[in-house]
């Protein structure tokens, strides 16, 4: 059956090679998944040479953890690293028919970054934004062709994360949003199409949930007070673990642009941003086990 305000899967555009701009961690983990799943060439590119290698580091360091959890074989693994590349220079996106951008979330930015990318790429490939709140179509308001534009929003750990929303701007063409429905379907995700709002609908809840949290924190309730509250309830990650998964740069900027657009409801937090410059809300172990709050932490929010 065909998903609510899906079209028709007959308009939906092969999608052969890859561009992936961005090399962090969330762009390198759907460029991963790009591959994997498509089998197609996956080029990635950042800023500097040092950030692209890191990317095709992690990607290819993740081909090999699937290869030795048995989940691929060794001629696979070697087929899929074949497949990543990296570049500084975006002329290699010439024969791209899918870009999707996780750059850093500033609306100005990923007006540039796209207003480049076109230059470089057909009039008819499609370009993909993984933004988590800001609006698709003011991200392409650049372009010479915003119809080709779509949100395309995983979320963290990629891998394992079941969902994407595939956001449709006022502007977006029946044949992209096909292509970015058949593209989610063959990642093997579950694509739900949404309409370009803030936070579209799943950062609009979570950021109810961690801007509450961080609200009872700013006004004098301590972490572990909030976190051992919640946890009789069934999530799976508390939220200021939620918090740290996401990054807590990102989820600050999440809270405000959600602050921005709906002041009367949703908070802003001070304290967010100071423990995003910190780095880190818990303590943990070499493995990454939490072991406890962090002091440092603990003294932002107690001011
Ligand atoms: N990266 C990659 N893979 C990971 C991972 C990570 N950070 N964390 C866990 N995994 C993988 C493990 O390798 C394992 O894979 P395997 O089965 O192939 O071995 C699998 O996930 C299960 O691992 P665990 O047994 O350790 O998993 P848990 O049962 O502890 O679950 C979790 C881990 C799936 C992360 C779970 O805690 C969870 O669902 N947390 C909530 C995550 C969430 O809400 N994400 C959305 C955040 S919002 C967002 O991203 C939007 C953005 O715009 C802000």
């Amino acid at each position: 059956k065909r998903p609510a305000g899906a079209p028709d899967k007959a308009l939906a555009k092969p999608v052969t090679k890859v561009g992936v701009v961005g090399a962090g961690l969330m762009a390198s983990q759907f460029a991963l998944l790009f591959v994997r799943r498509l089998k197609v060439p996956v080029v990635i590119t950042d800023l500097d040479q040092a950030r692209v290698d890191k990317g095709v580091d992690y990607i290819r360091g993740e081909i090999d953890t699937l290869e030795k959890k048995g989940k691929i074989n060794g001629d696979e693994s070697n087929r899929l690293k074949a497949l990543v590349t990296g570049t500084t220079d975006k002329a290699d996106f010439a024969d791209a028919d899918w870009i999707i951008e996780a750059v850093f979330e500033e609306l100005g930015v990923k007006q540039d970054v796209f207003a480049e990318i076109e230059k470089h790429v057909s009039d008819t490939a499609v370009l993909a934004t993984n933004t988590s709140s800001l609006s698709v179509e003011q991200i392409g308001a650049k372009l010479a062709h915003p119809e080709r534009l779509v949100g395309f929003h995983f979320f963290n750990p990629v891998a394992v994360m079941p969902l994407v929303e595939v956001v449709r701007a006022p502007s977006t063409d029946d044949a992209t949003l096909s292509t970015a429905m058949v593209t989610a379907a063959k990642l093997y995700k579950n694509a739900v199409i949404t309409t370009d709002t803030p936070g579209f609908v799943v950062n609009r809840i979570l950021a109810k949930l961690l801007g509450e949290a961080m609200h009872a924190v700013d006004t004098g309730t301590p972490f572990e007070v909030v976190d051992k509250s919640i946890a009789p309830f069934g999530l799976p990650m508390t939220p200021f673990e939620l918090l740290e998964l996401v990054g807590l740069k990102v989820g600050a900027h999440v809270l405000d642009t959600h602050h921005a657009a709906f002041p009367d409801r949703f908070f802003e937090s001070k304290n967010l941003h100071d423990l995003a410059e910190h780095g880190q809300i818990f303590e943990r172990d070499a493995k990454g086990k939490v072991k406890g709050f962090d002091k440092k932490a603990v003294s932002i929010v107690k001011g």
